[in-house]
């Protein structure tokens, strides 16, 4: 709604902008950007491959945003128990953590192109709303704290022109730093950009990931390996237990049973645990999950029975581990220590 009423109204302000300075040219210098004067713009690369990313018009990505919304990533001020949010999401770990408890951490990994979030996809919408969400519910941040702060008041006034900061703000300026969080320099990206070469058992693991045989790619689509789409991919019969029950839970629909949203395989050797509930703790567990472990139910995605009728992948010892090994050419060790992304 929001959108559309900015989209339909941009025009008008465009023409009155121009007239504005065709009036005034005499006078002063028309500046395009009259409106952000002190902020410096910031162009997002997007790598080669990669769809557009819709950014917010009210959200244009500047310097100064993106960088306090990486200060407050990294402050505990937002939580009131001692926490930031890199406590649980560290960047060695493609912004996930290695604990052997709880539910998986998911990872901070080109979010700029999703509007589904959590493992169950409950929180929808834009980076902005998802921000929201953390901040007001998650954290309950205490935004007092941030108005009486010897830095934040300048920084928010400076980035957003505003002199008292409401948690949507936080929300925005945590989001600009999201959008910037993009991983493409892989091996598999190398790979594709012709600066490295699959090794044999990487190259059949990827001709499996790609293939019918394995028809990874129909959910974990490249570049992304995901496709922000919700899937019941079989891991169990019985959906009493909530943290099963995936989009259902939100839903309320049974077709929805055990849905979940597909986790991006980027960095995916990084984790610790896997599924939503960390069932699986080796790439080798999970991959033979889809090998032997599949469960038919009527809430079994069709996208999971293959042309003959089957479920299970049957792959072999060897081919499970080449299709691992491909996974883990997935690893992205620019983004990892990139020091933009650091504790600043
Ligand atoms: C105590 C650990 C912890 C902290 C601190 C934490 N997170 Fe998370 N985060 C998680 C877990 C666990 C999930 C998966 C939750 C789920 O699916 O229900 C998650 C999921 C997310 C997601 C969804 C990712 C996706 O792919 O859908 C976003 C966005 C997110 N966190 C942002 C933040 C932000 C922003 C902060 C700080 C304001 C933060 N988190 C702090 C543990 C944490
Ligand atoms: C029908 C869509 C679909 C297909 C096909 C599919 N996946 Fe998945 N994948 C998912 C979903 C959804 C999850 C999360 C399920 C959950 O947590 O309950 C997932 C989870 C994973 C995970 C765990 C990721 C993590 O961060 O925990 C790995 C690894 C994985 N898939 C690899 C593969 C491989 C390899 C193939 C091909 C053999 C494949 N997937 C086929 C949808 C799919």
């Amino acid at each position: 709604m929001k959108n559309t009423e900015t989209k339909i109204k941009r025009p008008l302000v465009v023409v009155a902008v121009l007239t504005l300075c065709v009036l005034l040219v005499s006078a002063v210098s028309c500046n395009k950007s009259t409106e952000e004067p002190s902020l410096t713009p910031y162009s997002l690369v997007i790598p080669d491959g990669f769809p557009k990313m819709k950014i917010p018009t009210d959200n244009e990505p500047y310097v100064e945003r993106i960088a306090l919304g990486r200060k407050l990533y990294y402050d505990a001020i937002l939580s009131n128990n001692g926490m930031s949010c890199s406590s649980c999401h560290l960047q060695n770990l493609g912004f996930t953590i290695n604990s052997s408890s709880g539910m998986p951490v998911l990872p901070h990994i080109n979010m700029g192109w999703k509007d589904k979030f959590m493992w169950d996809g409950r929180e929808q919408g834009t980076l902005e709303d998802v921000m929201l969400f953390e901040v007001e519910q998650f954290f309950g941040t205490d935004i007092a704290k941030l108005n009486a702060h010897s830095q934040y008041p300048t920084l928010f006034s400076q980035a957003y022109g505003i002199d008292n900061i409401k948690s949507k703000d936080v929300a925005k300026a945590l989001a600009q730093f999201f959008r910037v969080l993009i991983s493409s320099d892989s091996k598999f990206d190398k790979v594709q950009r012709n600066e490295a070469q699959f090794t044999n058992d990487e190259l059949q693991g990827f001709m499996i990931f790609n293939s019918e045989k394995g028809s990874c790619t129909h959910c974990h689509v490249p570049p992304f390996f995901a496709d922000n789409g919700l899937h019941n991919i079989g891991l169990d019969s019985d959906f009493s237990d909530p943290a099963n029950q995936g989009y259902f839970h939100e839903s309320g629909d049974s077709a929805h049973l055990g849905q979940m949203r597909t986790p991006t395989l980027r960095n995916v050797s990084l984790r610790a645990r896997y599924m939503h509930d960390g069932r699986f703790s080796s790439l080798e567990d999970v991959i033979n999950q889809y090998n032997t472990g599949v469960q038919r139910t009527p809430y079994l995605d069709p996208i999971m029975i293959k042309s003959n009728n089957t479920v299970n992948l049957n792959l072999t010892p060897l081919e499970v581990s080449q299709l691992a090994a491909f996974l883990r050419t997935l690893t992205d060790s620019t983004f990892i220590k990139n020091p933009n992304f650091s504790k600043p």
